[in-house]
């Protein structure tokens, strides 16, 4: 007779093992590079904007999961709505029916970009970028894509045709016909046009990578020009949209904008369940979906399930109720406010950019000599040390949780839950204060550790 299987029991007896399991049977590199720069640590218990070891310290997430914990984790009403929908005993995906939360999701998402019509879900953010580009190249008839020089939209292998990182593509050709356009380049993206084979343009209206966001009239320019050549615009949302960025939807900071499809994920989830939705016009989705014989032509398994829907539908109820946008907001303005400040303060800081609760930190070459000398030997070794300088002691002296936006880039990146509060900024900006003290010192443990991320680099040359 089988045991009966017990959650809690497995992890009381096993849980010590996560980091030797991982190492022996998944991605070795990531317990690797957690003991190297010391981010091996237990969490146990988390909650909103925070999570606690297990010393009971309680740590400041300004990362939110690459941005999935839109709300924060646990959130009550989400969790609520997960439970309620287990206990349900839905007679879910039974895939020859109509479930009901699938629509109610479908047009409570729609509510919040009036000029489109219809929804496909499915299980993640490079999912939603797939069906955009699926989508953009049926209803065309066109096979190329441009995308944005920096871009980031996953990691599948069509999505992957427009990322605009080398270290992401080198070894996959070949991928999808496509082509880099700099962002904010509308002469550039006119010629591409002009030869006619262009499905769409997919951008993110705040890049992810080094948190640039598109110059003022460039959405809407690039949508006229698009729109000209009978092509389509494609808002990649799934990191900035649900209120990121202090807006609903990013696409939304300049007006006349509207996409012909907008890809969201992440924070739909509640930071529970993987889902994705392609928002886009009916007329797209008519000519995709355009017999009874194509009704499964594009789908997904999991697409529509229960769970995800039910997590969505909390998460949208949440964002009201609780103003989380304007939040994202008040917040992301504080935070940008204070650091802003710091700029003349700090040689070593260049500049703070961003929108709502999407924060970019640059650092720069420093003027005075003693500083210059340290960053040029770190910028020797590898672009990117001292942003990792930087979030090393966040973590290890200050217990928050940062990250380096993007291989290779003086950039930190803040994407915390769009609940944290003034209480959470002041903390932030004092522990950076600190850091940057630290490092323009010249002196202690930040430049020692210098020492240790050089060698590694190195090494992995
Ligand atoms: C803008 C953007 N698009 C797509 C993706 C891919 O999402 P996922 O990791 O869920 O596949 C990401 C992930 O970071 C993203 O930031």
């Amino acid at each position: 007779m089988s045991k009966e299987f017990d959650l809690g029991t497995l992890l009381a007896e096993r849980g010590a093992e996560r980091y030797e399991l991982h190492a022996k049977y998944l991605n070795h590199q990531l317990p690797k590079m957690l003991h190297t720069i010391g981010f091996d640590k237990v969490y146990e218990r988390a909650e909103g904007a925070h999570f606690w070891d297990a010393d009971g310290n309680d740590h400041l997430d300004m990362l939110a999961g690459f941005g999935v914990m839109g709300l924060g984790r646990h959130h009550p009403v989400v969790r609520k709505a997960l439970h309620d929908v287990l206990d349900a005993s839905l007679a879910d995906l039974t895939r020859f029916d109509c479930q009901p939360l699938p629509g109610l999701l479908a047009e409570r998402l729609l509510a919040h970009s009036p000029h489109l019509d219809r929804v496909f879900f499915g299980n993640s953010g490079t999912e939603a970028v797939e069906t955009a580009l699926k989508f953009a190249r049926y209803a065309t008839g066109r096979p190329r894509v441009l995308y944005c020089a920096h871009a980031f939209h996953g990691l599948t292998t069509g999505s992957l045709s427009v990322n605009g990182e080398d270290g992401f593509r080198e070894g996959f050709a070949p991928l999808l016909p496509d082509t880099a356009v700099p962002l904010g380049d509308l002469g550039v993206l006119a010629k591409e046009l002009k030869k006619g084979d262009v499905a769409a343009l997919i951008v993110e209206p705040i890049q992810g990578k080094g948190v640039h966001e598109a110059p003022p009239g460039y959405l809407r320019g690039a949508q006229e020009l698009l729109h000209k050549h009978k092509a389509l615009l494609i808002a990649d949302e799934v990191q900035t949209g649900l209120g990121r960025t202090g807006d609903f939807y990013a696409y939304q900071h300049e007006d006349g904008v509207e996409p012909d499809l907008v890809c969201v994920a992440k924070a739909l989830s509640g930071g529970y369940v993987p889902v994705s939705a392609t928002l886009g016009k009916d007329w797209i989705f008519k000519k995709v979906y355009s017999s009874m014989d194509r009704v499964l032509v594009h789908s997904a398994s999991f697409g529509s399930n229960a769970q995800a829907m039910a997590a969505g539908l909390a998460v949208l109820s949440v964002m009201e109720d609780e103003q989380v946008v304007a939040n994202s907001r008040a917040m992301g303005g504080l935070l940008k406010s204070r650091l802003a400040a710091l700029v003349d303060r700090y040689e070593l800081l260049a500049d703070v950019r961003g929108r709502g609760l999407m924060v970019g930190i640059e650092f720069g070459r420093p003027k005075s000599l003693k500083l210059r000398s340290r960053w040029t030997m770190l910028q020797a070794a590898r672009k990117g040390l001292f942003a990792q300088m930087v979030v090393v002691p966040l973590l290890q002296k200050h217990r928050i949780l940062t990250q380096v936006s993007g291989d290779h880039l003086e950039v930190i990146k803040l994407i915390p839950p769009l609940v944290i509060d003034e209480g959470d900024v002041d903390r932030f900006v004092e522990a950076f204060t600190a850091v940057m003290d630290d490092a323009h010192s010249g002196s202690g443990l930040m430049w020692d550790f210098s020492k240790t991320l050089v060698k590694q680099a190195v090494a992995n040359r």
